[in-house]
């Protein structure tokens, strides 16, 4: 068979890294890829959004099944468009990426199906938001509607701060058509985990839990970002609470969009918060977690092309019934190392060192995110730059095994949280 991944970061490489170990696959091609998937898969100069154009070049290379990473073209209608032209893939419709394309669609059925989440309400004008935010008080939390790249989620410890997030988001357009509209909602306390899923609308199997750390600094401090790291899986999430996630969250979640004559196919990525009062869910995503599933496909024992077919082609019920997905028991954490100011400005460029020693100690791999080839070296090309992921006994043995491998790997003004795992000790 031959697959196309779509995207560039460390989820993609480990995606084409995970799906070149299949033994259904020949070759595998990455657009656009990065230095790391170029090891393992044909990168392909062609962006990620350009729809019209991986349509081509899927058809013209009779690709079996694209994979698609992140959410722009997700939103775009990937899906549909691949469909049209009888195009195998691995990724739901544009109305079905709507759970992650639109906070307000997502929290209406949240509420219409009764999946636990924070209360809210969604608002078209800055006037009546600003009334809600100063009746309900703070801390809460305004979120733009459409995707903002991952800045578009304020949690606001005063009435003033919420009010500017309405303004930045409504008047100012930060976040551009993102902002049309705005969710303020109550603001939730607890450990957050990232629950990924497996769905053709019919059956669901669930991917091994994990845990993501957002904050730039140690300690949870600090900025916002993509996400510096991440292990799985995350014990705070016991079997009991994970039923309770997959029949309350998920489930209800699944099935409410088919009531809505919305059947979706491929990963539901649930971010949910462990509160007193139970999980809730702080967002749905349509898409593979970045870095979660740096934490979890080298613990998939699975083939992931067969889950993938099975997915796509609304037979996971068979796919399940013949055995499903098997998990290596050893735990796995991720560290991203990123580029000096990230979040911030950052530079590009910069000569990377020390990959190949950390890529041979045994169980890391290093999976590259922001990277590019120039002149036969490896530079930075982007604000989170790698992301070591190693295997251990324990949680403990994964984390010195990892930071061990961190300790081979050099770039200028490179940064990474030191505190990856810390939560699971
Ligand atoms: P989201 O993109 O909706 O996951 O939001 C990004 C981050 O903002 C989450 O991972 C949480 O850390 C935080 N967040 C979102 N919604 C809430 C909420 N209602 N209460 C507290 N924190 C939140
Ligand atoms: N790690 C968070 C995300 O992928 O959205």
């Amino acid at each position: 068979m031959r697959i196309l991944v779509v995207g560039s970061g460390g989820r993609e490489h480990a995606l084409v890294w995970k799906i070149s170990q299949s033994k259904l696959v020949d070759r595998v091609f990455c657009a656009p890829g990065n230095a790391g998937t170029a090891a393992q898969a044909e990168n392909i100069d062609i962006r990620a959004d350009d729809i019209a154009r991986l349509v081509e070049f899927a058809r013209a290379e009779k690709i079996d099944l694209t994979v698609v990473g992140p959410e722009v073209p997700l939103t775009l209608g990937i899906a549909d468009e691949f469909q049209k032209y009888r195009l195998g893939i691995f990724a739901p419709n544009k109305a079905a990426a709507a759970m992650e394309g639109s906070k307000v669609f997502s929290k209406e059925l949240m509420r219409k199906y009764k999946v636990p989440t924070a209360d809210f309400e969604a608002f078209g004008e800055p006037a009546a938001a600003c009334a809600y935010i100063e009746k309900i008080g703070a801390p809460c939390v305004v979120k733009a509607d459409g995707l903002a790249a991952g800045k578009g989620v304020i949690v606001a410890k005063t009435v003033d701060e919420a009010r500017t997030a309405v303004r930045q988001i409504m008047q100012d357009r930060v976040f551009g058509a993102a902002g049309n509209r705005v969710v303020i909602e109550e603001c939730l306390q607890g450990q957050e985990a990232s629950i990924l899923v497996l769905t053709d609308s019919k059956e669901v199997i669930p991917l091994a839990s994990s845990q993501d750390h957002k904050r730039i600094f140690d300690n949870d401090l600090g900025p916002n970002t993509g996400g510096m790291g991440a292990y799985s899986p995350a014990p705070v999430v016991t079997p009991a609470i994970f039923e309770e996630i997959m029949k309350k969250i998920v489930y209800r979640a699944i099935d409410g969009l088919a009531k809505e004559g919305i059947a979706y196919r491929g990963i539901l990525y649930a971010g949910v918060m462990l509160t007193r009062d139970g999980p809730k869910t702080l967002e749905f995503n349509a898409r593979f977690g970045d870095p979660e599933t740096e934490a979890i496909l080298p613990r998939l024992r699975s083939d992931i092309v067969e889950a993938m077919l099975a997915t796509a082609g609304g037979n996971l019920g068979k796919y399940k019934k013949a055995g499903g997905l098997s998990w290596h028991p050893r735990p796995c954490i991720c560290v991203v190392c990123a580029a000096g100011g990230y979040p911030g400005e950052y530079k590009k460029g910069v000569p990377i060192q020390g990959l190949d020693e950390a890529a041979a100690m045994q169980d890391i791999v290093v999976f590259h995110a922001g990277t590019k080839r120039d002149n036969g070296s490896v530079v930075t090309s982007g604000g989170r730059v790698l992301c070591v992921a190693g295997c251990g006994a324990d949680i403990r043995a994964a984390r010195d095994r990892t930071y061990r491998a961190v300790g081979k790997i050099h770039f200028e003004g490179m940064q990474y949280r030191t505190d990856i795992g810390r939560h699971a000790l």
